[in-house]
C-alpha cells in the first residue's frame, strides 16, 4: 500500500495508472535499445577487426609470398623457376595447419624462413591464407 503511494506521487504530482505504464514501456524499450546496442557495438567491432585482418593477410602475403608463389599460389615466373609446389594443390593442401606453419616459419629447400618477419598469429593467419587459395572442388 504505501509503495503505491509512492509509485503514484513522484516531484509531487499525482500520477494516473495508465500514464505509469506509459512510463513503464517506454523505460523497457529504451532498456532493450541499450541492451542491443551494447550487444551490437562489440559484435561490430570484432567483425570490422576481422575484415581488417584479412585484408593484413592478404597483404602480407602479397608483399612477401607472392613474388614466389603467384597471387593464386599457383607459382610465379621466378617461382616456377624453383620447382615451387602450386599451393592450391591436394598436394599442399592435404599438409596439416602444423605442417603448413612450420614450413611458413622455418622454410625448406629454396622457401626463406620467416620465423624472425612474423608472430605466431600471423603464421597462424597465413596458413588459413593458404587454406583459402585451395582449388575448388
Ligand atoms: C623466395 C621464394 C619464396 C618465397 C618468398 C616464399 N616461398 Fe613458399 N616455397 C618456396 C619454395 C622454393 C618452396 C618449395 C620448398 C621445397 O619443397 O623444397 C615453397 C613451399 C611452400 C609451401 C609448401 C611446402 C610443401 O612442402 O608443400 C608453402 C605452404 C609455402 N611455401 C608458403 C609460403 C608462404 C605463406 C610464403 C610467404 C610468407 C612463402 N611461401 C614465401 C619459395 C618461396
Amino acid at each position: 500500500m504505501e509503495l503505491d503511494v509512492l509509485l503514484f506521487v513522484t516531484n509531487g504530482t499525482v500520477m494516473s495508472r495508465e500514464k505509469i505504464g506509459h512510463y513503464m514501456i517506454f523505460g523497457s524499450s529504451v532498456l532493450t535499445e541499450l541492451f542491443g546496442g551494447l550487444m551490437g557495438f562489440p559484435i561490430s567491432i570484432l567483425n570490422a577487426n576481422a575484415a581488417q585482418a584479412s585484408a593484413a593477410i592478404a597483404t602480407t602475403f602479397r608483399t612477401k609470398c607472392v613474388m614466389c608463389h603467384g597471387p593464386d599460389g599457383g607459382g610465379s615466373e621466378v617461382g616456377k623457376s624453383m620447382n615451387v609446389p602450386d599451393l592450391r594443390s591436394e598436394a599442399v593442401q592435404q599438409l596439416t595447419d602444423a605442417e603448413l606453419a612450420q614450413i611458413i616459419s622455418d622454410g625448406k629447400g629454396g622457401m626463406p624462413s620467416f620465423k624472425s618477419s612474423f608472430s605466431a598469429d600471423q603464421i597462424h593467419a597465413l596458413v588459413k591464407h593458404v587454406r583459402t587459395l585451395a582449388k575448388k572442388k
